[in-house]
């Protein structure tokens, strides 16, 4: 974890504009497709976010010339020299995301081999990658696990192949399509997630020749190809970030325009916004969000893939609550362990208790298994400054709010793992009148 600190002076209202790029979990998986293509591909509306830099460093080192235009936010991919990296350079990047497990199925395709360094990202629970090896396996890939990471192999062109996620995860449905895509045959996934990101994927992929169909009920269908081009596309925004700020926006007693926020992504999230109190407004630069003034209200809300209530969305979340008055329930269903952030929380003045029960409407994977994976929020309560360390991207970006939303000053320790989701996030808050130094 490095060692960056920002020091807060909290209890300011965050008012004014700033301005959302594309999705931080659609431009990493983009980029990942360019290798697929025979010709150049070029991605607008990237954010300069630490996840593009590695996808980046990644690409390059597996012989993809890659010209990032910060400025222009746009990245362009050739993928002309593809080739084997050196374990050296892919050990750079070992242990730094979790985006390397989808270069499996391009660089089979490509190469007939690959290697995956250990994962990294956020420690918010095991995130196995079971469902990815399986999906390898049932394609043809000959997977062995070696120190430091994987080795695949494919002896010859991977088949097309019929699955059922026992879970409808983000990652092994995008470990399925960028694998079927050019598989022999047709494949069918069963299952399926289906978040607006993976939707952009598709997008991508069909603009590269890919034939792909989402049909009901959590499947899709992909008929190989034997040939994929190159593509040019403008990334969806993201969504979590726009959530992040309403959340800020609520907590601090303020008022956010998120420029470039699209509602639709946002439905289930404004559904419970509203629901609190907050007020918000679209228009056509984006969405307004603000604190209306007077009581916020407590809300019981369980976290699920889309269309549910996103994890992501949570951690920001619960800090407004904890302004809200009564109680509010948190039912977390995706990650078993992504409550760690409110032991700070409850440090600067909060009252969140954390609980292994399922308090919602359904039993989740975790409801046996010991689990603190619900949490009660009981407010309003006062926060006030203390020293607190960032313990993930979006509980990092939650303890900033919670600075933000105090009295008094906090210094908050390890800011640089925000910078991996969160593009020019200082900047931001320096522009929406916060009382922010770096030290
Ligand atoms: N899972 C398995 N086995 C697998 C894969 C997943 O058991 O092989 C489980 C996970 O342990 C978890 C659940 O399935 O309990 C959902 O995981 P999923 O695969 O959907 O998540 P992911 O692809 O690893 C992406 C985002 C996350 C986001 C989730 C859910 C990226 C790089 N990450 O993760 O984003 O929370 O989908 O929407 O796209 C973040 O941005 O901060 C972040 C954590």
């Amino acid at each position: 974890m490095t060692e960056d600190v920002l020091e807060i002076e909290g209890g300011t209202p965050l008012i004014g504009e700033i301005k959302l790029r594309g999705a931080k979990n659609f431009v990493s998986k983009a980029m990942v497709a360019s290798l697929l293509g025979q010709g150049p591909s070029t991605l607008h509306n990237v954010p300069l976010i630490r996840d593009v830099e590695v996808v980046a460093g990644l690409l390059r080192a597996h012989g993809v010339a890659v010209e990032l235009d910060d400025a222009a936010g746009t990245v362009r991919m050739d993928p002309g020299g593809v080739e084997l990296a050196q374990s050296a350079d892919i050990a750079m990047h070992a242990g730094s995301s979790r985006i390397p497990i989808l270069f499996c199925g391009p660089l089979l395709h490509r190469l007939g081999e690959a290697f995956i360094p250990d994962l990294g990202g956020c420690n918010i629970g095991g995130r196995p990658i079971d469902f990815h090896l399986e999906i390898l396996r049932r394609f043809g890939a000959e997977v062995t696990k070696e120190p430091g990471g994987i080795r695949l192999q494919a002896l010859e062109r991977l088949q097309g192949m019929q699955m059922e996620l026992a879970y409808p995860s983000v990652g092994a449905t995008e470990q399925c399509l960028l694998t079927a895509v050019m598989a022999d045959g047709i494949t069918e996934l069963r299952g399926a997630a289906v978040e607006p990101e993976i939707l952009d994927l598709v997008s991508v992929l069909q603009q590269m020749g890919a034939i792909i169909s989402i049909e009901t009920d959590r499947v899709i269908k992909v008929e190989g190809v034997e040939e994929m081009h190159g593509f040019h596309h403008k990334a969806l925004p993201d969504r979590i970030e726009a959530a992040s700020w309403a959340a800020a926006a609520l907590a601090t007693g303020g008022d956010i325009t998120v420029l470039g926020a699209r509602q639709a992504d946002l439905t289930t999230y404004l559904n419970y916004y509203r629901k609190v109190g907050g007020r918000f407004d679209v228009t056509d630069r984006g969405i307004r969000f603000w604190h209306p003034g007077g009581e916020l209200k407590s809300i019981a809300v369980e976290t699920g893939v889309h269309p549910g209530f996103m994890t992501d969305w949570q951690q920001p979340l619960v800090v407004a609550l904890t302004q809200a008055k009564g109680l509010s329930i948190i039912h977390e269903t995706v990650y078993e362990q992504r409550f760690g952030f409110t032991k700070a929380l409850n440090a600067m003045g909060a009252q969140i208790q954390l609980y292994k029960e399922c308090l919602g409407g359904q039993v989740c994977r975790f409801g046996r298994r010991n689990y603190l994976h619900s949490a009660v929020v009981s407010g309003p309560t006062e926060l006030h400054g203390a020293a607190i360390e960032v313990p993930d991207l979006r509980g990092g970006f939650s303890h900033l709010i919670a600075a933000l939303a105090a009295k008094g000053r906090s210094s908050v320790k390890g800011i640089g793992l925000i910078d991996r989701g969160y593009e020019h996030f200082q900047d931001k808050l320096q522009a929406l009148g916060a009382h922010t130094w770096r030290v």
